[in-house]
């Protein structure tokens, strides 16, 4: 395919893709040409993840982009983890397929809303889930996410009192495990909040030997169940050191294209949600399925969307990144 697909000035759309044309041939052309990486969580679906040149959590996505050497990091993820690239590398051009992709705990905290928070509690330090705007990150002191928010409350002096945003159960399961009482932000993540209690105790009953694991999205409800809790690349592990056995997963289902993966022998089984009696495709994040391989074509033959930030923001929402990214094990 000829480049005259590449950087046109009026942008491309689906319509202009011809059914003929070599997707990921043309993916990989272009990543080539513009010097381009490829990011992507796992989340994402299957086809998107096989392109990408570095899979990841929140966390292990910031450190590959604060140190890539690429020009173009195109990210196939939720817009505030483009944000935190654009932030930890503002050199570069962050590119994204769907800039309408957000996250619900993201639209829980306004930043007008998160300030009179804070200033309602001047004495408390504020620590904040990665899954927030960057004007969030820019009023909040310390960003952490669920690989290594535990590890970052224990280096908090145990006199300080904290504010967690913007996770209610997030914040719920750091608190019972950390043992730090924290005034919390009374936001959800609409896809783990969702799935079904009463479907877990009826695939529970069906596979009694199922390991059930689960992220710390969900509700203290689900986590009791729970026999492991933890991030997503921390329940990827959990799995790839359990392959052959049946375990009960209660996170986004795109994970389980890496986790078949790694553990070809074990059996995954998806909890519905509880939305119309047991909704299959309810756990699926509608943000993150907003990305499409299509998409990811059109945003690098377009050259846009361009994720842009407002320097003042970008440079004070840099500070509380930095220092997780220097808090984390
Ligand atoms: P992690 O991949 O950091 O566990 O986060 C999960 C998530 O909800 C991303 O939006
Ligand atoms: Fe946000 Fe939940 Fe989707 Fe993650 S899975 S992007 S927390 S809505």
């Amino acid at each position: 395919m000829s480049n005259i697909l590449t950087q046109s000035a009026t942008p491309l759309t689906l319509s202009d893709i011809p059914p003929e044309l070599d997707l990921e041939a043309e993916i990989l052309r272009l990543k080539k040409e513009m010097n381009a990486v490829i990011l992507a969580h796992y989340y994402q679906d299957g086809d998107i993840q096989d392109i990408a040149d570095f899979i990841g959590d929140s966390l292990d996505l910031s450190r590959k982009a604060a140190n890539t050497d690429a020009d173009v990091i195109i990210f196939c993820g939720v817009k505030f983890m483009a944000e935190v690239a654009k932030i930890l590398s503002p050199q570069k051009t962050v590119l994204l397929p769907d800039l309408n992709a957000g996250c619900s705990l993201e639209d829980s905290c306004q930043p007008a809303a998160f300030k009179a928070f804070r200033e309602a509690h001047p004495d408390h330090i504020a620590l904040t889930y990665i899954n927030c705007s960057a004007e969030v990150k820019a009023l909040s002191d310390i960003i952490v996410t669920s690989s290594n928010a535990e590890a970052i409350i224990r280096q908090i002096p145990e006199d300080q009192p904290i504010l967690f945003s913007p996770d209610k159960y997030l914040g719920g399961y750091l608190s019972k495990v950390t043992g730090r009482e924290m005034l919390l932000w009374d936001g959800t993540c609409i896809v783990h909040e969702q799935f079904s209690e009463r479907e877990l105790v009826k695939l529970k009953t069906r596979h009694p030997n199922a390991h059930i694991i689960a992220h710390p999205e969900c509700p203290e409800a689900l986590l009791n169940y729970a026999d492991f809790i933890g991030s997503t690349s921390r329940l990827l592990y959990f799995v790839t050191q359990h392959d052959g056995d049946e375990i009960i997963v209660l996170t986004e289902p795109g994970i389980l294209h890496q986790m078949q993966k790694a553990a070809p022998a074990a059996t995954l089984i998806t909890v519905p949600g509880m939305n119309k009696g047991g909704c299959v495709s309810c756990n699926n994040c509608p943000y993150m399925k907003l990305n499409t391989v299509e998409k990811l074509y059109l945003c690098m033959a377009n050259r846009r969307p361009e994720l842009a930030l407002d320097e003042a923001t970008r440079l004070q929402a840099e500070i509380s990144l930095r220092r997780m990214l220097e808090m984390s094990p």
